[in-house]
């Protein structure tokens, strides 16, 4: 069982994971628009990363026997920048979504619920990894950025990148 608090903050969070499933749907159109196929696969592999946090909140919510509440989602931006600006923007975003994992860890303690904190351990160990591949990515655009060479090699590396195990 847990509070009405914690669900509210869990429903909260399910709809922000949702909302950055958008965003990362967003930079992956976005890229392919641009030609950059691999780039493209990265950020639709992490849109579907987002849809996968977003409905494990869906489903630890009704498993607590709560109702799910859906909501709208600010309109994602069209326009990325560079690719340093486009990963700087994800890592920007990733630091938010572990503030906010943070926060619900916090009152999960707080509450002295302690299923959901275990619940949320899989999240802050899953931003912990989300920051460091971004900023190893950022790191490399940095390498080559201007080099046309240097980004047709990375742009390969990206769409590399596997589809999340599970899917939704
Ligand atoms: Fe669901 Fe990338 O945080």
């Amino acid at each position: 069982m847990i509070s009405k608090a914690m669900t509210e903050a869990l429903n909260e969070q399910m709809n922000f994971e949702f909302y950055s499933s958008t965003i990362y749907l967003s930079m992956s159109a976005y890229c392919n628009h641009k030609g950059l196929d691999g780039f493209a696969s990265w950020f639709y592999n992490q849109y579907k990363e987002e849809m996968i946090h977003a409905m494990k909140m869906y489903d630890y919510i009704l498993d607590q026997g709560h109702a799910v509440e859906l909501a709208a989602c600010p309109k994602p931006e069209t326009d990325f920048g560079s690719a340093l600006d486009i990963f700087e923007t994800t890592l920007g975003h990733e630091r938010e979504v572990t503030k906010r994992i943070y926060a619900l860890v916090d009152l999960a303690l707080e509450e002295r619920d302690h299923g959901t904190n275990s619940f949320l351990q899989w999240f802050v160990n899953e931003q912990v990894e989300e920051e460091s591949t971004v900023s190893s990515i950022i790191d490399k655009v940095k390498l080559v950025e201007g080099t046309g060479n240097g980004i047709f090699m990375l742009n390969n590396e990206l769409g590399q990148r596997p589809a999340p195990a599970t899917t939704v």
